[in-house]
């Protein structure tokens, strides 16, 4: 059975290996340097405030992991959560995408978030998928937003309103 949790400080290697296993495959982000457990230890640390959530297996390997970051740094926009999703290649296709980004809306909802949302290659369908089955809508797309290997690329940005903090 694949589960959810929180994110802890010994799952930093897992995470930094699917995200780096994402990254080289050119498809999620425009980020080209793979990362270490330093680097995601500090997000784990801020998960109090910007959720961070694995799926787990029945033998406790992680498959996947999704994580907050600040929209941006105005006050204004506290309530504001970008997110990120990825799992081991293997684990894909299979729901655990949907498992744990709805788990991400529930605990953004306990955070007092008030919205999350994400920049999505307009050729991710996979990730355009799994946002759209979990209630988000796509807000329109930035042209040109970034070059990735020396490609201009376009994103979707995509929104969910968490109503219950909408107060
Ligand atoms: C994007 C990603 C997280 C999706 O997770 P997943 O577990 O493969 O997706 P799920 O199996 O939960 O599928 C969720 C929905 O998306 C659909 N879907 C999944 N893959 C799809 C694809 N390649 N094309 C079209 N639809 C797809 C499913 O049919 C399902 O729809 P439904 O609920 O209406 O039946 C995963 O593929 C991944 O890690 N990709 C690489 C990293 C990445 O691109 N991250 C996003 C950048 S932020």
């Amino acid at each position: 059975m694949i589960t959810t949790r929180p994110a802890e400080p010994q799952d930093a290697e897992a995470i930094a290996r699917i995200y780096s296993l994402g990254i080289a495959e050119r498809t999620a982000t425009f980020d080209t340097e793979p990362r270490t457990a330093a680097d995601i230890l500090p997000k784990i640390d801020a998960s109090a405030r910007f959720p961070q959530l694995v799926a787990v297996d029945a033998g406790g390997t992680v498959l996947g992991w999704v994580g907050t970051s600040a929209y941006r740094a105005r006050d204004c926009y506290r309530g504001i959560g970008e997110f990120s999703i990825y799992l081991d290649p293997a684990a894909r296709g299979q729901g655990i995408g949907k498992l744990l980004l709805t788990a991400l809306v529930d605990a953004a909802r306990a955070a007092g978030f008030w919205k999350l949302l994400s920049r999505i290659f307009t050729f991710n369908h996979a990730s355009l998928a799994v946002c759209h089955a979990c209630g988000f809508r796509d807000v329109g797309a930035y042209e040109k937003h970034g070059k990735l290997d020396g490609r201009w690329l376009d994103v979707v940005i995509v929104e969910r309103l968490i109503p219950e903090n909408l107060t």
